[in-house]
């Protein structure tokens, strides 16, 4: 596909776009079925040393009262997850780097493998680190991670980010090779309906994810948070609907693509339309991320405004998810990893 046919796509409205989303869940149930693959979502500590101009947990924002979740905590989600056969768990956090938090993160790779026999497929979503740090990582029992490029747009990203060298796209691009390298399947996305962002930067941006030849994709509407240097330009904005059928396009787009990468339905989409995950399972994504933070801390986890499940607990969720997935008409892969098909071609032996 060419820039200029995916820009149309991304501007496609009525039957034809109807047509994109129909022909979008075509490829996705022909090349990797009509599985639904859960990951427990576990926001383990909402401590930053970033400062991104669009997020609510940012260091600045001293709002926020920042949270370490305990082991104990953090195990008791994940062997939910496992006894309720989620098979894996994504564990997020603000960004770090210092010696004490890739230590924690170590022991609890290996506390977490040990509590469900290995069986626990492990997601890290914990930011840039060193090629060393990612390796440990791996060796210690994770095999996915998440870390979205955001913008693939080096003079967009600098209008979200501040201009410094902890917020470095050449860094960013950089932490994206180390992770292929050090063996991981490798998943990235961008936010959608930026200030500034055109219709060709998101275009770019997909061509960007098929360079890259990543795993997995998560991508969502960006969606203000008061509390952010960001706000400042929320008049420029599409309408959240906008946004939130710009997503989906770009989900759609994304999907024919590269046809066999897993895509997650962003909690993003949530925010917006109260069935905006389940709306994107049935046009090309194939995962979702039940949300398994301790109910305590999840107030202080809003990257954005209304941020969905703010107090349901964990079976509620559970249960909730399911019947809406089956009205959804999709499957639900109880107890299987659901690893990235794109990843299994990509690293087969010849
Ligand atoms: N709107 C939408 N998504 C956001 N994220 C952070 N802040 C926002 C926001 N205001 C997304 C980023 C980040 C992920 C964890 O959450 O893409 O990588
Ligand atoms: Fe959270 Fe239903 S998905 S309560």
């Amino acid at each position: 596909m060419e820039k200029e046919e995916i820009i149309q796509l991304l501007q496609a409205k009525g039957e034809a776009r109807t047509a994109l989303l129909q022909r979008a869940q075509d490829v996705k149930v022909k090349e990797v079925g009509n599985k639904v693959y859960f990951r427990g979502l576990i926001e383990f500590s909402n401590v930053c040393a970033k400062d991104c101009l669009y997020c609510g947990i940012r260091k600045s924002n001293d709002k926020v009262i920042r949270y370490e979740a305990t082991d104990d905590e953090i195990l008791d989600a994940c062997r939910f997850a496992w006894e309720n056969k989620f098979a894996s768990v994504v564990l997020q956090s603000g960004e770090l780097s210092s010696p004490a938090y890739v230590k924690r993160v170590d022991k609890l790779l290996q506390k977490i493998k040990q509590l469900s026999n290995n069986e626990l497929g492990i997601t890290l979503s914990c930011g840039e680190q060193s090629l060393e740090t990612y390796k440990h990582w791996f060796e210690s029992g994770a095999h996915r991670y998440l870390l979205r490029i955001e913008s693939s747009n080096p003079d967009l990203y600098y209008k979200i980010h501040p201009q410094n060298d902890m917020h470095s796209f050449d860094k960013r691009v950089e932490a994206l090779g180390f992770l292929k390298k050090a063996g991981f399947q490798v998943g990235t996305g961008v936010m959608i309906g930026l200030p500034f962002q055109t219709y060709e930067d998101l275009a770019n941006d997909l061509l960007f994810l098929k360079k890259l030849d990543i795993d997995m994709c998560g991508m969502g509407p960006y969606i203000e948070h008061e509390d952010t240097p960001l706000y400042e330009f929320r008049h420029q904005l599409k309408t959240k609907q906008e946004r939130f059928d710009l997503a989906l396009n770009m989900i759609a787009v994304l999907r024919i693509l590269m046809p066999d990468i897993n895509i997650a339905a962003a909690t993003a989409l949530q925010a917006i339309d109260p069935a905006g995950r389940e709306k994107a399972l049935a046009i090309g994504a194939n995962v979702i991320m039940p949300n398994l933070t301790p109910t305590a801390y999840r107030e202080e986890y809003q990257l954005y405004e209304d941020k969905p499940c703010l107090d349901e607990d964990a079976e509620l969720c559970r249960n909730c998810l399911e019947a809406r997935i089956h009205v959804a008409g999709a499957e639900i892969g109880y107890g299987e990893w659901g690893d990235s098909k794109h990843f299994k071609s990509r690293t087969k032996e010849p």
